[in-house]
C-alpha cells in the first residue's frame, strides 16, 4: 500500500510537469471546468479550441497510455484498478431487511481485505454496494465498457415540453452525435463491400445460431433475417427506431483495434495540437466548493460564481482506497472571468453544489453551510437503469461464436416503445464489487439486461458532512415507484431469452441456469415463478449508469437545478454539465448521450460568449 502511494506521487509530478501552463498570478481563467470525464472533457476542449483561456480541474492522474486503460478489452481489470478507483458505498433502498440480502454487500474486514458477501466475519465493518468511479483524465469513460447507445427521442423531447428550448429536440441532437463520432471508413452492410463479422451467425450447427432464431422468433423478428440483422447499426437514424425491435451491433467508443476512444484522447489532441489551444489541465487536483463574489451575497442581488477552491496533491478524496485518513493538501483559489462550468458526475456535481451553498436549505443549514440559494432539486431525482442476468454454465464451451445484441419489447411493456437492451454471450456479469466479475470458465453464457426507462428516479445524493474530502450518502431507492412494473418487465425478459436458451441443442445444452431459476434449462420445465423472479430482481438487481442529480427542468418547477442552457438556477457564471442535468435516464447507456451534452453545452456557452462580447 505505501509503495503504491510513492510510486503514484511520483508518477504525478512528471505528469504535472507535462501538463500545466506557466504560472499565471494570480490564477486566472475565463472558463473553469471542474471534472474531466464525458461531461467536461470534451466541453474543457472545445472551449479551448474556441479561443478562451480554459482550466480544466480533475481529481485523479491520466492513464491514457496505461493499456489497462487504452485497450478495451481490459475494461473490468480498469474498473477494478486501485490507480484510479474511486468507492462509493451506496444503498437500494431505506429497508435494512432488503438491504441484507443483496448478495454482493461489501464489508471491510479490518485487515486491508474486503469481505464480499451474505455472512460477514466478526468484527467486520459494513461498507453497503459498491459502485465504482473513475478519478482520471477522461473519467468513467476510462473504465466503463465503452458501450455506445442513444437514448429515445423521448428522453431528447422531454426537456422541449419542460422549458420550451426546441434545441433539445431529438432531430437536432443528432448533429451532436456526429460532431463526437469519427466514424472508421464505413457501416457495416455497405452492400459494395465484404465484411466477416457475424458469420457465426450463418452456421447452423452452432448452438449460439439456434439461440439467436428462437429469440428472433420470440421477439416478432424473422429468423431467417436474424444472421444479417446481428451486424444492423443500432445507432441508425429512423422515424420509428425506439418501436423498432430488432438485433444489431453494439456500438463502442472505441477504435476498430480495440483501442479507447474518450474523453482522454481529445483532450490530449487538444493539449499536443499545434495550434497551440489555451487549454490547462490540473491533475490531481480536489475542487472543494465554487467561490462567489461576496458583493453579489446580499439580498436583492444575484449571487455571482467567480472561481473555485481547490485542495491539490494525490488520493485526497475519501472514496480513493489510496486514501490516508487526515491526509490534506494546500488549498488555494482560482479564478474564472467568465464561468465556472461543474463536471464532477452525478455523485460528485451535487456535492460541490452543496458544499458551496447551492442545494437544499435545511440539509445545508444541518451542516453549518450558509445558504446561496436554496434549490431543492439539488442531488434529488437519482435514477438508474436496472440490470440484471440470466446466467448459466453451459455443457461446452460457449466461447466458439459471437455475442448477440438486441433491443426488443416486453409483451407489457408501458409503451410501445422497446424496453429492455440485451446481450448474450460467454461472459459473466452479475454488477459490481471488489475484485468483480467471478471467473465460471469457459462454458459459462450469460444474457445481461438493461432495463429502459425506470419509472422511478427516487434516489437521492446528500452530503453525510461538510467535509470535501468525505463521500456523501447515495441511495438510490429502486423500484420506489412503479417498481411492481418493473419487475415485471424483467422478469418477462428474462422468460424470453430462456425459452431461447431451451433451444440451443447439442453442444450446449442443457444450460444450467444459475440465476434467477436454478437448474438446467430444458424444454418443458418451467422452475420458478414469475413472483419468485421479480424478487430476485427486486433484492438483486445492479446498476452503473447513475444519472439525474441537478436536472434540467422548467421555470414553473421548483425541483429543477438547472434551465435548459446547463445554468445553475438562482445564481449566476455556473452550469453544471455531465450525466446528472438529464432529467429522465438517457436509454440505456449514458456514456454517448453525456458527450453529446457536453460538445451542445460548449455550443451554447460559446455562443452566449460571443453575444455578451458584442453587447459590451
Ligand atoms: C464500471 C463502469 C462501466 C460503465 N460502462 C459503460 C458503458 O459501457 N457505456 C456507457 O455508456 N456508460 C457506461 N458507464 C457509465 C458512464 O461511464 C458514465 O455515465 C459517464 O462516464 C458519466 O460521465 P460524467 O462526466 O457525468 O461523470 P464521470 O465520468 O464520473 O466524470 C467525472 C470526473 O470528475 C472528477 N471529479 C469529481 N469530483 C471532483 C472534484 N471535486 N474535483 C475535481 N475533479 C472531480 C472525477 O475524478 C471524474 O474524472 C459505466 C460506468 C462504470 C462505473
Ligand atoms: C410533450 O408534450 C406533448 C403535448 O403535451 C405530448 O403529446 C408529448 O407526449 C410530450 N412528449 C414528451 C416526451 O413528454
Ligand atoms: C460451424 O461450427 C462448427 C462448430 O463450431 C464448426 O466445426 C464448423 O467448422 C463451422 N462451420 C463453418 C462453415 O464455419
Ligand atoms: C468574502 O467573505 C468571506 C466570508 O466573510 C471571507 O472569508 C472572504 O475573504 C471574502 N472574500 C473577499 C474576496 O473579500
Amino acid at each position: 500500500m505505501h509503495y503504491r502511494l510513492l510510486s503514484f506521487i511520483t508518477a504525478s509530478v512528471a505528469l504535472q510537469a507535462t501538463y500545466a501552463s506557466p504560472a499565471l498570478s494570480p490564477e486566472v481563467y475565463d472558463y473553469i471546468v471542474v471534472g474531466s470525464g464525458p461531461g467536461g472533457g470534451p466541453l474543457a476542449a472545445e472551449l479551448a479550441r474556441a479561443g478562451y483561456p480554459t482550466l480544466l480541474i480533475e481529481a485523479g492522474g491520466d492513464e491514457g497510455e496505461n493499456p489497462t486503460y487504452a485497450e478495451i478489452q481490459h475494461f473490468n481489470e480498469a474498473a477494478n484498478d486501485e490507480a484510479t478507483r474511486w468507492d462509493f458505498w451506496v444503498k437500494h433502498s431505506d429497508d435494512p431487511e432488503r438491504e441484507a440480502k443483496f448478495e454482493h454487500t461489501t464489508w471491510d474486514t479490518g485487515d486491508g481485505t474486503f469481505y464480499v458477501g451474505l455472512d460477514p466475519p466478526e468484527g467486520a465493518k459494513y461498507l453497503g454496494i459498491q459502485y465504482p468511479r473513475a478519478a482520471v483524465l477522461g473519467g468513467c469513460a476510462m473504465h466503463n465498457a465503452g458501450v455506445c447507445s442513444l437514448p429515445a427521442d423521448d428522453d431528447w423531447n422531454i426537456i422541449v415540453n419542460k422549458t420550451g428550448d426546441t434545441s433539445w429536440e431529438a432531430k437536432n441532437m443528432r448533429k451532436y452525435l456526429k460532431k463526437i463520432e469519427k466514424n472508421e471508413y464505413l457501416l457495416p452492410g455497405n452492400p459494395d463491400h465484404g465484411y466477416d463479422d457475424a458469420s457465426w451467425a450463418k452456421n447452423e450447427s452452432l448452438s449460439q445460431t439456434r439461440i439467436l432464431k428462437k429469440i428472433a422468433e420470440l421477439t416478432g423478428q424473422d429468423p431467417k433475417k436474424a444472421a444479417e440483422l446481428v451486424s444492423r447499426d443500432i445507432l441508425e437514424v429512423g422515424d420509428d427506431v425506439d418501436e423498432t425491435v430488432s438485433f444489431y451491433n453494439m456500438a463502442f467508443h472505441a477504435t476498430a483495434k480495440g483501442e479507447r476512444s474518450s474523453p482522454n484522447s481529445y483532450i490530449r489532441a487538444t493539449l499536443a495540437d499545434p495550434a497551440g489551444y489555451p487549454l490547462t489541465v490540473k491533475l490531481h487536483a480536489l475542487v472543494t466548493r465554487v467561490l462567489f463574489d461576496n458583493a453579489t451575497l446580499i439580498p436583492g442581488s444575484t449571487p455571482r460564481a467567480i472561481g473555485v477552491e481547490v485542495m491539490t496533491g494525490p488520493s485526497l478524496y475519501r472514496a480513493d482506497p489510496k486514501h490516508v485518513p487526515g491526509t490534506k493538501g494546500p488549498i488555494s483559489q482560482i479564478y474564472a472571468k467568465r464561468e465556472v462550468i461543474i463536471s464532477g458526475g452525478v455523485f460528485n456535481s451535487p456535492q460541490i453544489l452543496k458544499l458551496s451553498g447551492v442545494g437544499p436549505a435545511e440539509e445545508l443549514k444541518k451542516f453549518g453551510i450558509p445558504v446561496v440559494v436554496d434549490l431543492p432539486g439539488v442531488g434529488e431525482n437519482l435514477g438508474d437503469n436496472y440490470e440484471g442476468s440470466l446466467l448459466g454454465i453451459a455443457s461446452s464451451p460457449t466461447n466458439n461464436a459471437g455475442q448477440i445484441t438486441l433491443l426488443f419489447r416486453t409483451p407489457n411493456a408501458p409503451t410501445k416503445k422497446r424496453n429492455i437492451y440485451a446481450w448474450c454471450g460467454s461472459f459473466s456479469f452479475e454488477g459490481f464489487w471488489p475484485g468483480f466479475p467471478t471467473w465460471y470458465g469457459n462454458k459459462v453464457y450469460t444474457c445481461a439486461l438493461v432495463h429502459l426507462a425506470p419509472k422511478s428516479q427516487a434516489g437521492s445524493v446528500k452530503l453525510r458532512s461538510a467535509n470535501p474530502q468525505d463521500t456523501p450518502e447515495i441511495n438510490f431507492r429502486f423500484f420506489e415507484h412503479g417498481g411492481d412494473h418493473d419487475l415485471q418487465e424483467l422478469v418477462e425478459a428474462a422468460n424470453i431469452l430462456r425459452e431461447a436458451w431451451k433451444a440451443a441443442g447439442e453442444p450446449m445444452a442443457p444450460i444450467e441456469e444459475l440465476h434467477p431459476c436454478k437448474g438446467p434449462v430444458q424444454p418443458g420445465s418451467e422452475r420458478c415463478s414469475d413472483e419468485e423472479q421479480k424478487e430476485y430482481f427486486k433484492l438483486q438487481a445492479y446498476s452503473h449508469h447513475a444519472s439525474s442529480t441537478c436536472a434540467i427542468g422548467g421555470d414553473d418547477d421548483p425541483m429543477a437545478v438547472l434551465d435548459s442552457k446547463f445554468r445553475v438556477r438562482g445564481v449566476k457564471g455556473l452550469r453544471v454539465v455531465d450525466a446528472s442535468v438529464f432529467p429522465v435516464v438517457p436509454g440505456a447507456f449514458p456514456s454517448c448521450p453525456t458527450m453529446m451534452i457536453s460538445v451542445k453545452a460548449a455550443e451554447d456557452i460559446i455562443e452566449e460568449a460571443r453575444r455578451t462580447d458584442k453587447k459590451l
